[in-house]
């Protein structure tokens, strides 16, 4: 299996040598705790062996990422005039399918091989406004063969909640007004693993469980490691656990890491 190297200093060997490739990876962690610095740091080593990548960002604008990243040496700007990293900044308001009909062209068209989503929390919080295809859920089966929204509402469908909130595009595709976050978040993760790039994805972790907010992208995406911070007098300790990653004997273990010059790394030992 093709790995791919993380650029972060100790974690590769916890995970036999990178993320397996074509794989999403949830990285969950509390606000602060260098989420968006390793989502910069995996793409710009990969940059750096000519591994184009795409940052995709809700939450943070584009030049605090740039900034962020030249605090550790990284020359985002540089990268993105050669072409080898690109940015794609998503209003917190655009509709969730825009996003995925987009998503593959700029894809292609930064030829990214690894791929940053800051981050999938921001997203669902949004889910009401967000309308996601038929063909994603489940209670289609009970409406088959439609094509419009009225003879939706004339289809001997027993669940007339779903026909009177669907609409179409104009591609003539059905979608739901659902206002599940948890459909919606499994939805996203899909659709980012048909991309074809290795994809970091950025989640907010509940204070209280330390899990994602939404429960489930744990279980959908394929590996999660978890960032945590705890101040104990005036240290700040950084943990880091490789919770989940398929196919992959982890090497596993809570481990401490910290912000270097170079960026994250992760103690040895
Ligand atoms: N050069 C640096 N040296 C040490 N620590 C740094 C440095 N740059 C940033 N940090 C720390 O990293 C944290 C920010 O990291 P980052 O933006 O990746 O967090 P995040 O998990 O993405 O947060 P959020 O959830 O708010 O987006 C800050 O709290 C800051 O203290
Ligand atoms: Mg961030």
């Amino acid at each position: 299996m093709d790995r791919v190297p993380t650029g972060i200093a100790g974690l590769d060997s916890l995970i036999e040598g990178g993320f397996p490739k074509g794989y999403n990876v949830l990285v969950t962690g509390a606000p602060g705790t260098g989420k968006s610095i390793m989502g910069l740091q995996y793409i710009y080593s990969g940059a750096l062996k000519g591994e184009n990548g795409l940052y995709i960002t809700i939450d943070s604008p584009r030049m605090q990422l740039i900034e962020q990243a030249g605090r550790f040496g990284w020359d985002f700007k540089k990268m993105e005039e050669n072409g080898k990293i690109t940015f794609l900044s998503i209003p917190p308001n655009r509709a969730r399918i825009d996003i995925f009909d987009m998503l593959e062209d700029k894809v292609a068209e930064a030829n990214a091989k690894r791929l940053v989503f800051d981050n999938l929390a921001l997203l669902t919080i949004n889910a009401e406004q967000f309308a996601i295809p038929m063909a994603h859920n489940s209670k289609m089966d009970v409406i088959p063969n439609i094509t419009s929204k009225s003879t939706m509402l004339n289809t001997d469908t027993k669940d007339y909640e779903i026909a009177l909130n669907a609409e179409f595009d104009n591609k003539g595709r059905a979608f739901y007004h659902g206002d599940s976050k948890r459909r919606i978040t499994y939805f996203v993760i899909h659709e980012l693993g048909c991309l074809g790039t290795t994809n970091l994805i950025i989640t907010f972790a509940d204070p209280t469980t330390q899990s994602s907010m939404d429960k489930v992208s744990e279980f959908a995406c394929d590996g999660v490691i978890s960032l945590k911070s705890l101040a104990i007098g005036d240290t700040m300790n950084r943990t880091i656990e490789v919770k989940k990653m398929r196919t992959t004997a982890l090497n596993g273990g809570i481990k401490s890491y910290d912000f270097g010059n170079d960026g994250i790394i992760l103690s040895q030992g």
